[in-house]
């Protein structure tokens, strides 16, 4: 059985968290969501972890997020760290600590629009600000820089319909639902 935690900030929903979890049920995965990891207590994901009966730990914010991390990671390894709209930053520090490898799913086709600040509808709006006909989702290794770890999977699609960024985002996200289970299964079944 591989064991994966999720990592999340912020108010989180959880779309991409529910998409894993019923991905990993469908197919009868050998794959176990050991914990999920919140800064936010009053977070949507939660209510979603709770009644899959799916371990939370919540940050305690006395103690540096890094520091937390690598005590978290030690005492609770597992073989892959999943971050599903986690937006801080791993020190190097915890990169020297810690060798479990960490994806990340970005809702644009890195290296464009990637990078600082670049999250959510940030992401969406520059895309259609930038007049762009197709965007898509990418999922990559996490080093110590915003976006730049090396890309896993990545699937485009067709927004030359969609009238706001919000509509990018919707057509995006459902691209996210598809491709990120299936790269982390990817990942794992090796
Ligand atoms: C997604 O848009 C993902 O691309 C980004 O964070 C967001 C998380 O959304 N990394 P959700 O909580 O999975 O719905």
């Amino acid at each position: 059985m591989k064991q994966i935690a999720v990592f999340t900030s912020g108010f989180s929903r959880g779309s991409n968290f529910l998409a894993i979890c019923e991905y990993i049920r469908l197919h009868g995965l050998p794959v176990n969501i050991r914990y999920l990891f919140v800064t936010d207590r009053n977070a949507p994901i939660i209510e979603h972890a709770q009644a899959l009966g799916i371990e939370i730990v919540y940050y305690d914010s006395d103690v540096k997020l890094n520091d937390f991390l690598v005590d978290l990671c030690e005492a609770k390894p597992v073989d892959l760290i999943v971050l599903a709209g986690f937006m801080r930053k791993f020190s190097s520090l915890f990169f020297q600590k810690i060798d479990t490898p960490i994806v990340n799913i970005h809702p644009a086709l890195l290296p464009k629009y990637g990078g600082k600040g670049m999250f959510g509808m940030n992401v969406h709006r520059a895309v259609f600000e930038a007049g762009e006909k197709v965007s898509g989702a990418t999922v990559h290794f996490v080093n110590e820089n915003y976006d730049e770890g090396e890309v896993i999977l990545q699937k485009e699609c067709d927004i030359s319909m969609c009238g706001s960024p919000e509509e990018v985002g919707k057509v995006v996200l459902g691209i996210e639902h598809e491709i990120y289970p299936m790269a982390i299964w990817g990942f794992l079944k090796v």
